[in-house]
């Protein structure tokens, strides 16, 4: 019988070097592949309105084929309380099949982690293709989301909702001007939200093929607060949802009353709706809006204890000795946090206050307002000798909002 480990390839020598702008098609071929996919030129233009070369790192075999990639955009992302940081997107991170196993992606991701810690980040963000990857290295899951299907027929508003109206039908071109305004003043109220850069705006509203799903090119609704983004997909009379940006309760509503009313809808599908929203209490029948898969949205990782910790605020007044484990970047150790809804500090220290023992995964998870640090612990993630403590983190790490990140990278 064949020991299997006699199989398995030596591992090979892999070095690394930083990309430089002419990598872009390789780059996309390694992606491509991984993720199975074909990029078209016109791809590749709308990939160069965000492509940094120097924030991507190449990993090549011995006869200087690339066999990985890893790269990162550069977000502001908003913390509980409203201050925000910012954070490295990890993103196109893919092995060549020939290679995997033998560490590339470790190797990756610890000279580029490395690199954000040289550059003074505070935080790292992604979302990942598999779940079972990324606790390893310290990433915790931040944001939430569910995908629901509204029956239209039978959905309407409470009788006593008064829609406030004021919305428009527009189109791209209209919605490019007036979106990012909007959006701004939605990332401010929004834990784990993301900045959106022109680039960005061009990329997400180049409004491609493949970006449609056979579905219609983009339909959008605005108001002075807030827009919708829609496709229609006639041969199953379905509203897709694309995106649903608000900064005022107001335009919650009307933009929602409004997409109720789209005649020849029999579905409207939505697969980014946060785990706690508004709408199921605003409909006379709160069934008609149905979840029909909830999964993890964007993980973090903390890169600089005490620069995060003091950068968001808290629910309630904190005081917390945080013993934090980090095998990967040995960036944890002892902090103590003292925080509240007006300020919070956080130093290196050995005592003083109750001990909380932490992953930095969990940290990761607990950082941007969304996790519950009684059902980390419960899991093992989070050990506290002191059961009042535990409930303090808990009611103090928690945001009033559900954190959403809003831009997928
Ligand atoms: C996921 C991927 C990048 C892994 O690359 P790799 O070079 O084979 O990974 P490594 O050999 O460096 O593995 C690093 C660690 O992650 C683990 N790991 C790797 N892929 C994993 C997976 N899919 N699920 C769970 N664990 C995985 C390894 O077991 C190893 O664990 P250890 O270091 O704690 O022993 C590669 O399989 C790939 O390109 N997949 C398709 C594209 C993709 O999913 N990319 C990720 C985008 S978010």
């Amino acid at each position: 019988m064949l020991h299997t480990d006699a199989l398995r390839p030596a591992p090979a020598p892999v070095d690394l070097r930083p990309a430089v702008a002419a990598d872009l098609p390789v780059i996309a071929e390694v992606d491509g592949r991984a993720f199975g996919m074909h990029y078209s030129e016109t791809d590749l233009d709308d990939v160069r309105l965000l492509f940094e070369p120097d924030r991507f790192l190449l990993a090549r075999d011995g006869d200087d084929t690339v066999v990985g990639v890893t790269g990162s955009f550069l977000f502001d992302v908003t913390l509980p309380g409203g201050g925000s940081v910012a954070a490295a997107g990890v993103t196109w991170v893919s092995v060549a099949v020939t290679h995997r196993r033998r560490g590339i992606l470790r190797a990756m991701l610890t000279a580029q982690h490395r690199g954000f810690v040289a550059d003074g980040l505070a935080l790292s963000l992604l979302t990942a293709s598999e779940g079972g990857i990324y606790g390893r290295f310290g990433y915790g899951i931040a944001t939430e989301h569910r995908a629901v299907e509204i029956d239209r027929r039978r959905a309407a508003l409470r009788a006593d909702v008064v829609d406030p109206g004021g919305v428009r039908e527009v189109g791209t071109a209209e919605l490019r001007r007036l979106a990012p305004d909007i959006h701004r003043r939605w990332v401010a109220l929004t834990p784990g939200a993301l900045s959106r850069s022109d680039g960005w705006w061009d990329t997400l509203l180049a409004d491609r093929e493949h970006q449609r799903h056979g579905a219609t090119p983009l339909f959008h609704l605005v108001h002075p607060d807030g827009y919708v983004s829609y496709r229609r997909d006639n041969a199953t009379r379905t509203c897709r949802i694309v995106e649903v940006i608000t900064a005022s309760d107001e335009a919650y509503v009307a933009l929602w009353s409004t997409v109720l009313a789209l005649d020849l809808v029999d579905t409207v599908s939505y697969r980014k709706m946060a785990t706690a929203e508004p709408l199921a209490h605003l409909l006379a029948d709160p069934r008609q809006l149905r979840t029909v898969e909830q999964r993890d949205g964007m993980w973090a990782r903390v890169l600089d204890v005490p620069a995060a910790l003091a950068a968001r605020r808290y629910a309630v007044e904190v005081d917390v000795v945080l013993d934090v484990h980090d095998p990967f970047l040995d960036r944890g150790g002892r902090f103590r946090l003292r925080g509240g809804p007006d300020g919070a500090e956080c130093v290196p220290a050995d005592g003083g206050a109750p001990v909380v023992g932490v992953g930095m995964a969990a940290l990761g998870t607990l950082l941007l307002g969304g996790g519950h640090a009684g059902a980390l612990a419960r899991a093992g993630l989070l050990a506290a000798d002191d059961p009042a403590a535990l409930r303090r983190l808990d009611a103090a790490f928690r945001a009033d909002r559900t954190p959403q990140h809003g831009t997928e990278f």
